[in-house]
């Protein structure tokens, strides 16, 4: 089996307890996945992001993109390392997002047609086209334990009309992403003792901010009967109530026994809660960039570590946490290297957020297996 769901419990709430076994390892669910942009998660070396958070059982599963991977160095190129998993040393789960949504948030002059969707790269401004094919190509090359359907991200705000115009789109283009996945997923990097293991494709439910939308999306894919299902097009500039209410409103019509995955949410209270609402996996970029920029979260909200006010601070950056970082490092010091420039600094903060939202997911855990932790 390539992929296995196996939920323990859930909650009054609708929050699941589960083990999602792939072919690189188990991930306890509800998980959050660090964002691996470029086959590293920014600032962090893949010792450390094994060993910290939630216990010291570190991240279970981490995300990368095919946009990204497929510019520079090239998936040919990461093909022949053997994969993402093995060209950066990182042997437990991975998954690729499918390049539809960084190619719509970062290159420039897209052309979107039926077919497939030409860009200029962001790196040199050099032309690109993507299909549903071609998407499954890089993400099969890469050869991450999760792939995800081509899909187009709606711009926000965007009228009913045109936002059923690129959920159809999506639609057509995830068949398209499957019939070629299924095609061509035993050309994936790794063999040897993965036998009878193989990828897996997720679809991407679209619908921008349309509960009408969103129920007809969630019915049109699970038909499509893939082994996961994504909730994308959210947490782009609405407010948060309407994520909420469109993930509550995809939710009730995803099947109960197969992963359901939030793209690219949220502050640490937000996974917490989507994930007490029933979403067994999230992804974000913020702890990282949020650290890179000095950005900490902490049990009693956020601290910019920038702050005049912590220039001669002997504190850790927050007491309740165990991190390495808090259990060594003062305030001040991190001031000090953030004001400086230091890279250490971007280190450390993006070490510890990371922590932070690992330890946030692994209290929920506790709370909905029922243990107290
Ligand atoms: N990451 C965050 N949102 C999305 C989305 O809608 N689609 C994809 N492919 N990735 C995302
Ligand atoms: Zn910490």
């Amino acid at each position: 089996m390539s992929l296995q769901f196996a939920i323990d419990r859930t909650s009054e709430s609708g929050g699941r307890r589960g083990q999602l076994t792939l072919p690189h390892g188990v991930v306890e669910t509800p998980v959050f996945m660090p964002v691996g942009t470029a086959a590293t998660v920014k600032a962090v070396p893949q010792s450390l992001l094994e060993e910290i958070g939630a216990g010291g059982k570190g991240a279970q599963i981490i995300l990368a993109n095919t946009y990204h991977l497929y510019l520079r160095p090239g998936h040919e190129l990461v093909r022949r390392m053997g994969g993402v998993h093995r060209f950066m040393s990182w042997e437990r789960p991975m998954l690729t997002d499918s390049g539809g949504f960084q190619v719509f948030s970062l290159s420039s002059l897209r052309k979107v047609t039926p077919d497939g969707v030409e860009f200029r790269s962001h790196l040199d401004g050099s032309k690109h086209f993507f299909s549903p094919e071609h998407s499954m190509d890089v993400q099969i090359a890469l050869g991450a334990d999760i792939a995800m359907v081509f899909d187009e991200c709606v711009e926000t705000p965007a009228t009913w009309e045109r936002t059923k115009e690129s959920m159809s789109l999506t639609h057509a283009w995830a068949q398209r992403s499957k019939d070629h996945f299924e095609a061509n997923k035993h050309l994936r990097p790794w063999a040897e003792g993965f036998e009878g293991k193989t990828q897996s494709l997720f679809g991407i439910v679209q619908g921008g901010m349309y509960a009408d939308l969103r129920k007809e999306s969630a019915e049109r894919l699970v038909e499509m009967d893939l082994p996961g299902y994504a909730i994308g097009g959210l947490a782009v500039g609405e407010p948060r109530e309407v994520t909420r209410e469109m993930i509550a409103r995809t939710l009730e019509f995803l099947p109960k026994d197969k992963p359901r995955y939030v793209m690219g949410v949220g502050y640490p209270d937000e996974i917490e809660e989507y994930a007490r609402m029933g979403v067994d996996m999230m992804d974000c970029v913020l702890p990282t960039r949020a650290g890179r920029h000095g950005l900490l979260f902490t049990s009693a909200g956020r601290l910019n570590i920038k702050k005049k006010e912590y220039a001669e601070d002997q504190g850790p950056i927050d007491a309740a946490c165990g991190c390495m970082v808090c259990s060594r490092y003062t305030r001040a010091y991190l001031r000090h290297l953030f004001s400086s420039g230091e890279p250490l600094g971007a280190v450390l903060n993006s070490i510890h957020n990371i922590a932070f939202y690992l330890d946030v997911m692994d209290r929920v855990r506790g709370d909905l297996a029922g243990i107290s932790v």
